[in-house]
């Protein structure tokens, strides 16, 4: 058996304490420290000498600072001789600024990609990347976990709860950016595919283009996304199914933002099931389920 020790700043602590648990694995401990300045300092407080080293932070909320912590904990590690590194990056945050789509914008994601990769670690894992491009922003590689599986195994009891035949199933991506993740649930599960046409007429704010009724009259629709975040894509993909005759319309999301007032949209909007993984944790929420996606994280270290 290797010798673990996972990390989590502060983002996916209850993760780690399931990884460590199953890899007989202890969690190692951290200190944080401010400076009257505003300067930090993070440093490990357990003995990582020759040991396989996990590290699971999402970057997130509020970014700027789990990514410089991130940063100063990777150096403390690899300074204290730790044998190995991997780094899991569950919800990857800048990753919706890939590209440049208006004047002087930066492409935010290649600079965080940059000093992510100045720190020194074997390997880097994340899941449901939001675009594909990212992945050329790593020199020394991402791996890119989806979480399909997970999904289609929650719906494959759901459909059996809710005596849904697979026949009356559509996936639906709600925009061109979902279209492989619609395909790798239609590989685990069946149904037919619907791509829709979103527009952004200003920031935040989702539109989407009419369809052919008869793809999702009578159907149950699956909208298949990464993010969710305003909630604003969603809930404009399901009004536009509704009034197009789908029987019923869930949602499936990689990574749960949920900023505003998300979740009441998406009621609003009469989506039946959410559900989300842990890539963000979450507290309990009304009407919102959560899957866990450890095993996945367990599957890439074997
Ligand atoms: C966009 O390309 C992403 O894949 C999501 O559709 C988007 O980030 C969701 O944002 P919101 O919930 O604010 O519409």
């Amino acid at each position: 058996m290797e010798d673990y020790i996972v990390y989590s700043l502060s983002q996916n602590k209850k993760m780690a304490k399931k990884v460590a648990d199953s890899l007989g694995a202890t969690v190692g401990r951290i200190s944080f420290t401010r400076f009257s300045d505003g300067e930090i300092m993070v440093k490990t407080l357990s003995n990582v000498k020759n040991k396989n080293v996990i590290i699971i932070e999402s970057t997130f909320k509020h970014t700027q600072e789990r990514l410089f912590e991130l940063l100063l904990l990777l150096d403390s590690i690899n300074r204290s001789g730790a044998k190995s590194i991997r780094l899991f990056i569950p919800y990857f945050g800048y990753s919706r600024q890939e590209r440049v789509s208006w004047f002087n914008e930066p492409i935010s994601c290649q600079v965080v990609s940059k000093m992510i990769e100045t720190a020194n670690y074997d390997y880097l894992f994340t899941f449901d990347l939001h675009h594909p491009v990212i992945k050329s922003f790593f020199k020394k590689g991402i791996i890119d976990i989806s979480t399909s599986e997970v999904f289609a195994s929650y719906y494959l009891n759901y459909f059996k709860s809710n005596c849904i035949d697979i026949n009356d199933l559509v996936i639906v991506s709600p925009d061109h950016g979902s279209n492989d993740r619609a395909d790798h649930l239609i590989n685990l599960l069946g149904g037919k595919k619907v791509i829709l046409d979103k527009v952004r007429p200003k920031p935040n704010f989702a539109e989407h283009l009419s369809i052919d009724k008869d793809e999702v009259k009578e159907k149950v629709c699956i909208i298949v996304d990464d993010i969710i975040d305003t909630g604003g894509t969603i809930a404009s993909a399901a009004k536009l199914l509704h009034s197009s005759g789908a029987k019923k319309v869930l949602v499936c999301a990689s990574h749960a933002v949920f900023s505003k007032n998300c979740v009441n949209k998406l009621i609003k909007a009469n989506v039946e099931d959410i559900v989300v993984t842990n890539t963000i944790e979450q507290r309990k929420i009304n009407n919102v389920n959560v899957v866990d996606i450890s095993s996945l994280i367990l599957n890439h270290l074997k």
